[in-house]
């Protein structure tokens, strides 16, 4: 029977007091952790969010009904106890805090009664994901769960305290938008109003965040919930926190400044972190020649070599077939694995394969200098010997390379760099090597479409130097955008906006949209930029990427309090669920029968 907590008052967390406390009278509240009964003497660990405190329970101290008491505690039970805090009368447990003191109990309640969870409650868990999942409130009880939860509450407190500082004002935007498709699928919620209409979550709150430049604010914040429905990963929650801003009167360094000193703060201010200033920089073309990837993990080298003039002209058809068709030869140095087991090469080779490669070429330089390839029989020593140079190989080398279009090879080998870096124990995992990514492209043919599409957003603002190329040579155009990468994921992107109207019109011209399009679907956003806007640029930071890799997480799924598994199911509220007939019928809704079904 639950007792109540009447009369009695909270003094303090279990893993706030130590040694400074001793002789004082507290009185703690919390979950049972671990009773252990050594016959006349109870232990008892008691747990909160600040952590575990030695209860000692002796008749003689506390009387026989709560004694009595003591001995019917199980983990988990809500318990509190008034006592005094005493030196260990036992071993100090250095792993502890409050590993040198105990708590001498006078009078324990119980204030509530527990089952015997499906799972220990202890940090390092073993339990499946699905399991820990489906009692996530359970799982959050774990410490190491509880310390990255409490770290992301930090984290957005610095981000609020730093960014009010510099003048910044937090402005909530709307949930139920307008949709506009350009970008990933939207979540759309019908309306009850206005059947047969729709509203989107927001992807971003980016048209309002412009809107609110274009009345005069400024400086804009928010932790704002986004909504994006597409396909998940490790990284990836169809519902995510972005910490978003917009600044007027700025170019590209005044964003990058106020973010960097806001990056460095909290790394200071959240995990102790210190990050130096100013941010490397390194222009998107270079990214991907480098590192085969936009959003690099440069905590090791292994760079990628473009061999394509070494190759020309080689016998190996492969290679030449490739450069025929316009694409190129690019390879890594895997340094010291010449002796890596065909089988693991093949899963190399498989590996490329999900990334679109047709095959992996690779060269071992033995210890003596002689070659084993899976193409030296298509050339000459002399041919082998110049690439094995280009590629700076040495006795001991592994050399991997991929032939296809520029595009595959970066994305194959950018993939493989960072397989072999893990594999081979390069990357130093306590290393935080932040890195801004300027100067993207301004579109991307998507080959889905037939047609350009914006590499960020069409709101984006081109460089100068590459606004005369728009119409007669959309590739070649950069965008003022930026990304900020931490240690290979992209934690962050923005751009300058276009803010000149005749800008906008040729960009979606551009983008094949027609001018009844463009205003169908941003006229509210043109129409604002009639009345007086101010030039402006922004940024937005995925928020729980900030938090998964500041805490060393494996995914963001273990930073967000619920989160969403693979298939954006929830699977301790399950949902999303069915509704009632009336509830689809007051929506003027009807659900199609899957199809295949009679
Ligand atoms: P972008 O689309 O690049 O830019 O998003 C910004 C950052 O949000 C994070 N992010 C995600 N995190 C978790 N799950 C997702 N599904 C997900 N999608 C994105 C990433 C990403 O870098 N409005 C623009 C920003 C701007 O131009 O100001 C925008 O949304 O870390
Ligand atoms: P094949 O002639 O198809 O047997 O291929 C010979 C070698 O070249 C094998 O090791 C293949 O994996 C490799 N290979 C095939 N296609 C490519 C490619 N596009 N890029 C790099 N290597 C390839």
């Amino acid at each position: 029977m639950a007792e109540s907590m009447k009369g009695l008052k909270r003094t303090c967390r279990c893993g706030e007091l130590s040694v400074a406390n001793e002789g004082q009278n507290v009185t703690v509240m919390g979950w049972v952790a671990k009773q252990r009964n050594k016959g006349g003497i109870i232990f008892v660990d008691l747990r909160d969010r600040s952590g575990l405190l030695q209860i000692i329970f002796e008749e003689a101290d506390c009387g026989s009904a709560h004694f009595a008491k003591a001995e019917r505690l199980r983990s988990e039970f809500v318990i509190a106890v008034t006592g005094r805090v005493e030196k260990r009368s036992g071993a100090v447990n250095e792993n502890l805090s409050t590993g040198q003191i105990e708590v001498r109990a006078r009078e324990v309640r119980v204030l509530s009664e527990a089952q015997t969870p499906p799972f220990p409650i202890e940090s390092a868990s073993r339990t499946k994901e699905e399991i820990r999942l489906k009692y996530r409130y359970l799982d959050l009880r774990r410490p190491d769960q509880q310390e990255k939860i409490i770290l992301r509450s930090k984290i957005c407190a610095a981000v609020r305290r730093f960014l009010t500082d510099e003048g910044f004002l937090e402005i909530e935007t709307p949930i139920l938008c307008k949709s506009t498709p350009e970008g990933a699928r939207d979540y759309l919620v019908p309306s009850r109003v206005h059947p047969g209409s729709f509203y989107a979550l927001p992807q971003s709150p980016q048209l309002f965040k412009q809107l609110l430049m274009c009345s005069g604010f400024d400086r804009y914040f928010q932790i704002a919930k986004c909504f994006r429905d597409e396909d998940l990963r490790a990284d990836r929650q169809p519902e995510f926190t972005q910490i978003d801003m917009e600044l007027s009167f700025v170019d590209v360094d005044d964003v990058i400044d106020v973010n960097e000193r806001l990056l460095q703060y909290i790394c200071r201010e959240a995990v102790g972190l210190s990050v130096s200033l100013p941010l490397p920089r390194i222009k998107w073309i270079d990214a991907m020649n480098r590192y085969g990837s936009d959003k690099p993990d440069t905590r090791f080298g292994m760079e990628l070599t473009d061999v394509s003039q070494v190759v020309a002209g080689c016998g190996f058809g492969v290679f030449t077939g490739a450069l025929e068709n316009g694409g190129t030869v690019r390879g890594i140095n895997a340094r010291g694995q010449a002796a890596m087991p065909r089988k693991k090469i093949d899963a190399l080779v498989d590996f490329a394969r999900g990334y679109g490669a047709k095959g992996l070429a690779y060269l071992a330089i033995q210890e003596d200098g002689s070659y084993k390839s899976s193409f030296a029989k298509f050339m000459t020593q002399k041919q082998l010997d110049d690439l094995v140079a280009a590629m700076d190989g040495r006795p001991g080398d592994l050399l991997l390379f991929a032939a296809d279009q520029t595009k595959i090879v970066w994305s194959v080998l950018g993939a493989l760099r960072v397989e072999l870096g893990e594999q081979m124990g390069l990357i130093d995992h306590n290393r935080f090597d932040f890195l801004w990514v300027v100067e993207f492209p301004q579109f991307e043919y998507s080959e889905e479409e037939g047609r350009y599409v914006a590499m960020h957003h069409p709101f984006t603002m081109p460089m100068e130097e590459d606004l005369n190329r728009l119409e007669s040579d959309p590739g070649s155009v950069r965008a003022k955008a930026y990304d900020i990468v931490l240690n290979g994921v992209e934690l962050g992107g923005g751009s300058v906006r276009i803010f000149q109207d005749d800008v906008q019109e040729r960009m979606f011209e551009a983008l094949g949209f027609t001018k009844e399009k463009a205003h169908e679907q941003f006229g509210f956003l043109l129409d604002a930029f009639q009345y007086g806007v101010p030039p402006h640029a922004g940024l937005a930071y995925g928020l729980d990427r900030l938090c998964m890799l500041l805490t060393g997480a494996e995914s963001i799924r273990e930073v967000i309090a619920f989160p969403k598994v693979k298939d954006a199911s929830c699977l301790m509220t399950s949902c999303p669920n069915t509704v009632d007939q009336k509830q689809l019928e007051e929506l003027g809704i009807r659900v199609a029968e899957p199809e295949g079904s009679f």
